[in-house]
């Protein structure tokens, strides 16, 4: 079978991989009246009481949050283009295709370019990025998370690779680049090309497994017969940081880019958990490279899912694959200091009714100390939360999971997860941990299955807790705070920070919460992060119609929340059929940089450039026009 444009990565591995279909009347009428009830409690417990605690603020507490958002909101809108508020100005610093070296071949519009211009120009479709201050130097570092075949190989036939080139340039636009930046004399931003730091990370870089699952025989191949040497990283998503200067790029969709030359192959239960199937999403590398026909590499699936660290210092240094920190679709991975020095890891896996994991190190971080053990070696856990508000950390061990090793539990970290009975989410997206105060918040994007079928695994996904709207189609936020403020407890509260919605046409959940208005609406939250002032930045990959359920959204935006009223301000909005995902501030926060993801991926866009141009996804710097703080 074969993916099209129309249907999203979830959807068609649903097709592919058909799940139970629900039909248990009784227990869905069941489900459905409970839902009601719980729904209430939910929002009780959840929005309304932080909103409740903005009418409890003092006048100056009151003064004091008002002014975290030194902007006036934005409209919705449908322009293919940038808005930011009045007073900031936006501008491109590089796009997909951009050179890194003096000798590498410039943008072609007609062709999109070939397998040797894409290998040494800037990745496709920007998602999470980071910029580090290295010496005198700024170092960025941006996933490029995957292509868009219409789009790269729009020279073609209905969009469709004809030549093994074709396939090899789609390949090389995936995995990471990492670039020096400059500002020029008059403050623009741009990559500094043939910098030493320039660098592209493709799927064949080499690279270096570490921690349970390394040597494992699950990820043993004819080419790695030791199974610690993995080739390449791709479809990373989200990103995160370390405390000691490295960059996290969180591999999500893997399973998507195997493929069987006999369509009735059928992969082992534990890859059909992980959605890999005899197709492809329609990037043909099986076509040139065994690695991914899964019927010759029937283990090369179990060496991508996970989170790699990378140094931009060293730019010849092998990346590392973190096995510790569980095999899932990665979104990102928020990496904070416990008050005791250990590190503690917040990831989700974004997949419907998949879970919400941790990871805590045995070690603890000393600034100029060892840290190669740091991601190495610790527990993982999945969360479980109850209605009440309250919820736990499970972890996932031998004998928690009846597997054989940790090895297992990690290459396996969802069947491990659903052995401990961790509660289903409407898929997970980006993390992030207040700088303030000691709370995360997670993006659950939407859900259309939730309260109607299972997850991959066959947990039931029932409406409640975080995740209180059957058939979500709008997403929400959920926070939550460890036990007395100590990120390794157990133990943990929970409420909604915001459930996204439509108030223009409905009245009842699916308005979205208290702090959701006809001025401030959005749809499916996704890149999630916070300032170092402690604004949470909410980024969104959602319907963009702006026609019935999604009437007033506009196109893709991003938005900034605070944390202590609820307070929702829209800050930007991007061209047509975009995603906004990535964010990261230059050292001084003078400059914000956000990523624009697929311009025009339905073919109505020609943003940045205009006129009849290729769509190109790009990195933006926004500042202000009086030079003034941005994060
Ligand atoms: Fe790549 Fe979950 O978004
Ligand atoms: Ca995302
Ligand atoms: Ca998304």
């Amino acid at each position: 079978m074969e993916k099209n444009e129309e249907i999203s990565f979830d959807d068609f591995d649903e097709l592919v991989n058909p799940k139970p279909e629900e039909n248990d009347f009784d227990r869905i009428l069941e489900v459905a009246l409970t839902r009601r009830g719980l729904l209430k409690s939910v929002v009780a417990v959840g929005s309304l009481a932080a909103l409740g605690s903005a009418a409890t603020l003092t006048p100056s507490e009151a003064i004091a949050a008002t002014n975290r958002f030194a902007f006036d909101a934005i409209d919705a809108n449908t322009l293919d283009d940038i808005t930011v508020p009045a007073g900031y100005s936006a501008q491109v610093v590089t796009r997909w295709g951009d050179p890194l070296w003096s000798d590498s071949i410039e943008f072609n519009h007609a062709t999109r370019g070939s397998a040797e211009s894409q290998a040494r120009t800037f990745g496709d479709n920007i998602d999470g990025m980071e910029v580090f201050a290295h010496g005198d130097k700024t170092l960025m570092v941006v996933n490029n998370e995957y292509t868009n075949r219409t789009t790269i190989w729009g020279n073609r036939a209905e969009g469709k690779f004809e030549t093994d080139d074709d396939i090899l340039k789609g390949k090389m636009a995936h995995g990471l680049t990492v670039v020096e930046i400059a500002q020029s004399d008059d403050g623009e931003w741009g990559v500094v090309v043939d910098s030493p730091y320039n660098r592209r990370v493709t799927p064949d870089t080499a690279m270096e497994m570490t921690g349970p699952a390394a040597g494992h025989d699950l990820l043993k191949t004819e080419a790695d017969p030791e199974g610690k040497t993995p080739l390449g990283t791709y479809n990373n998503c989200g990103n995160g940081s370390t405390p000691w200067g490295t960059y996290l790029a969180c591999e999500e969709n893997f399973n998507g880019y195997f493929s069987a030359a006999d369509e009735a192959h059928e992969v082992s239960p534990e890859l059909q958990r992980y959605g890999v199937s005899a197709s492809d999403w329609g990037y043909g590398w099986a076509k040139i490279d065994d690695r991914f026909e899964v019927s010759k590499s029937p283990n090369e699936p179990n060496r991508h899912g996970y989170v790699v660290e990378i140094d931009p210092r060293l730019p010849d240094s092998a990346p590392k694959k973190r096995s510790a920190l569980g095999r899932f679709k990665h979104e990102n991975a928020e990496l904070v200091v416990n008050n005791d020095g250990r590190v503690v890891v917040y990831m989700g896996d974004d997949e419907r009714g998949e879970f919400l994991y941790r990871y805590v190190s045995n070690g603890v971080f000393a600034p100029g100390g060892e840290t190669d053990s740091l991601l190495e070696d610790g527990k993982l856990y999945a969360a479980k939360f109850a209605d009440t508000g309250e919820g736990e950390w499970l972890e996932l061990n031998p004998e928690t999971s009846g597997m054989a090793s940790m090895a297992e539990v990690c290459i396996h970290a969802r069947i491990a997860a659903s052995t401990v009975g961790a509660t289903t989410m409407d898929r997970p997206e980006w993390v992030t941990a207040n700088p303030n105060a000691p709370e995360v918040y997670c993006a659950l994007t939407n859900n259309k299955n939730r309260g109607i079928k299972p997850n991959a695994g066959g947990d039931e996904t029932p409406a409640g807790g975080p995740n209180p709207r059957e058939e979500n189609l709008y997403g929400q936020v959920v926070r939550w705070r460890p036990n007395g403020g100590d990120h390794t407890s157990n133990e943990f509260s929970w409420d909604l920070y915001v459930m996204a919605g439509n108030p223009k046409i409905h009245s009842d959940a699916n308005a979205g919460s208290e702090n959701i208005s006809e001025a401030n609406m959005f749809n499916s939250p996704d890149g999630l992060k916070f300032d170092s002032n402690g604004v949470l930045w909410i980024q969104t990959d959602g319907n963009y119609t702006n026609a019935e359920a999604f009437e007033g959204h506009g196109n893709n935006q991003m938005l900034a929340g605070d944390p202590v009223t609820g307070e929702i301000r829209r800050f930007l909005v991007g061209p047509n059929e975009c995603e906004v995902t990535g964010l990261t501030w230059s050292p001084d926060k003078r400059t914000m940089f956000v990523g624009i993801q697929h311009p025009g991926e339905k073919g109505n866009s020609h943003w940045p450039e205009g006129g009849d141009a290729v769509p190109r996804s790009a990195v933006l710097a926004i500042k202000r026009d009086d030079g003034g703080l941005v994060g």
